[in-house]
């Protein structure tokens, strides 16, 4: 499937300033949840509607809610969990699993040290939330783990994505549609994304 790109003058406006060195740990935050917000939206288009009935201060009438509970979203710790907020404004009772990887900086390669999904997830449309995809490598993995435990359908939130993730993802899960808010450049020799905006986890948790 090919990547969802959001295209909107507002998302450019906001990555400017995120992937700005000298923007701080509270700006910072807040960019990431309000992308992630729009994020969400796209993700939810094709969400299914359920007719309910309702009745306003004029008339019954019918209208459209969705069921939030089919939803679970999966932050990759650490970076992804900066991301929990823009969804629960959007989605306030979805649930919430975690995946905890790391990169092991001389091989690049993911590395599992956590893993709590909520009950049932085999049945839930499963987002996970992660705002770097560079070598693809912690997304693949999250992926593989919770095709491994049922779940059927999956997508990917990405802030900023690299070509050469978005290749590789796309080569190894080809059912999972992934959603960024843009692809850059290239990834350098320490598989940082070129331009990018450094490293997420640091930049939001203040570690830098
Ligand atoms: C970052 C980011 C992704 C991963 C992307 O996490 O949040 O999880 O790198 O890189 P990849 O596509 O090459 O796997 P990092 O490993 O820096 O951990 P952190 O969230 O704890 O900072
Ligand atoms: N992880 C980050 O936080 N930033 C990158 O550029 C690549 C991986």
């Amino acid at each position: 499937m090919e990547p969802i790109k959001l295209n909107h003058p507002l998302i450019e406006h906001k990555l400017s300033i995120l992937r700005d060195k000298n923007t701080g740990t509270k700006e910072f935050r807040e960019l990431i949840s309000e992308i992630t917000l729009f994020l969400c939206y796209e993700a939810m288009k094709d969400a299914k509607l359920t007719e309910v009935e309702i009745e306003t201060p004029i008339t019954k009438t019918k209208a459209k809610q969705i069921n939030e509970n089919d939803y679970v979203f999966v932050p990759i710790i650490r970076a992804g969990t900066g991301m929990i907020d823009g969804i629960v404004t959007m989605i306030p009772n979805a649930k919430i699993g975690h995946i905890g990887l790391y990169r092991n900086e001389e091989t690049l390669k993911p590395v599992r040290y956590y893993y709590k999904m909520p009950k049932g997830i085999e049945n839930k449309t499963v987002i996970i939330i992660d705002p770097m995809l560079a070598t693809g490598g912690s997304g693949i993995d999250a992926i593989t783990l919770l095709k491994e435990d049922g779940v059927k359908n999956i997508k990917f939130l990405s802030i900023i994505a690299a070509p050469e993730g978005l290749k590789k993802m796309q080569e190894v899960h080809p059912d999972v549609q992934i959603y960024c808010a843009a692809i850059d450049e290239h990834l350098n020799d320490v598989g940082y994304i070129v331009p990018g905006l450094g490293d997420a986890g640091d930049r939001i948790f203040g570690t830098v």
